[in-house]
């Protein structure tokens, strides 16, 4: 026998040699939630070991996701009061851009701050944007709002802005307006391909969702592959620096797709309800979990994400990988 594949799998030094990729923490992006007025971090019951966080122990999870090399932090913001339009999501004073300069403030360019431009946690409808007169979402009306939401972010110290909302032409109008405003730097991460998901479960508990319904008029169908492909070109011509799928692990053909065809970085998220399942079955003793995050992290990194976020990219939630 001239072929035996099993000699490269001998040893875990063989196997390490010939590891044909590896996880890096520089990968790695850490999405946090910040509560505006907590006075202390409030778990999330949904997924356990992630908090809603108070501005002092924002800022300290973020230093400590720092020092420990992450590729960046995405932040969220659960605001105290919501109206019809998400008005303090375009407020420089509201809950989001204040996050957002603790955290520069804290970490500086060491580590990306990145934010979410999306209304949902902003409107007492939970939609992710502002509804017409027969209550669905206005496309236009609502890029504008994210285009001023975006300058208002990347003055206060933004280095990536996500934008998560899927309305048509939201990246190129986010662009517009920070070449306008003097932001030309402020790196546009798209969500490309973002599909009406269930595995967006506890992320709605993360953020008090006010939601009732779903967003299946705006985000994509789970049916479609090439769809998302068209939504990635969209962005691209739009001025999107990185593309990004979503879900990432029901979606990694679509992850696949993107990535070949994609000159960009790509990035995927590895969701709350990914995040959740695989909490829940370990707690339940049926299966390992630390073994379970580093497959699910190194599936996505095969299949060509060059960027993850993920919540396991917290120091303490990370098992232990070669860096
Ligand atoms: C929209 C947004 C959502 C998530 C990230 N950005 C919620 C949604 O579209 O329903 C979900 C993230 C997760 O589930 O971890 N602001």
């Amino acid at each position: 026998m001239h072929h035996r594949p099993r000699r490269l799998r001998r040893t875990a030094g063989i196997r390490r040699l010939t590891a044909e990729i590896r996880l890096h923490s520089a990968d790695l992006v850490l999405p946090m939630f910040y509560r505006e007025g907590a006075a202390q971090p409030l778990p999330i019951s949904s997924m356990p070991g992630v908090v809603q966080h108070s501005l002092d122990s924002l800022r300290r999870e973020a230093t400590e996701a720092a020092s420990a090399g992450v590729g960046g932090v995405m932040l969220f913001a659960v605001p105290e009061e919501r109206d019809e339009v998400g008005s303090r999501a375009l407020d420089p004073a509201g809950p989001l851009a204040v996050a957002v300069a603790a955290v520069k403030q804290e970490i500086g360019d060491a580590v990306p701050v990145m934010a979410d431009v999306c209304l949902d946690e902003f409107t007492n409808h939970g939609q992710c944007g502002v509804l017409d007169s027969a209550g669905q979402v206005a496309n236009d009306e609502t890029v504008a709002r994210y285009a001023d939401m975006s300058v208002v972010l990347a003055q206060a110290g933004a280095d990536v802005l996500g934008l998560s909302g899927m309305m048509d032409g939201q990246v190129g109008a986010a662009r517009a307006a920070l070449e306008q405003s003097g932001h030309p730097d402020t790196v546009l991460l798209a969500y490309a391909a973002k599909y009406a998901s269930a595995f967006y479960g506890p992320f709605r508990e993360a953020v008090d969702s006010q939601l009732d319904g779903d967003r299946r008029s705006y985000q994509q169908d789970p049916a479609n592959r090439k769809e998302a492909l068209r939504e990635a070109e969209l962005d691209r011509e739009e001025g999107a620096d990185i593309i990004m799928v979503k879900p990432a692990m029901s979606y990694l053909d679509v992850l696949a797709d993107i990535a070949d065809s994609m000159t960009v970085p790509v990035a995927a998220y590895q969701v709350s309800g990914e995040y959740a399942m695989i909490e829940a079955a370990a707690a339940s003793g049926w299966i390992d979990r630390d073994a379970a995050v580093l497959e699910s992290l190194v599936a996505i990194k095969r299949a060509g994400a060059d960027i993850i976020l993920s919540y396991y990219a917290t120091p303490a939630m990370l098992p232990a990988f070669a860096r």
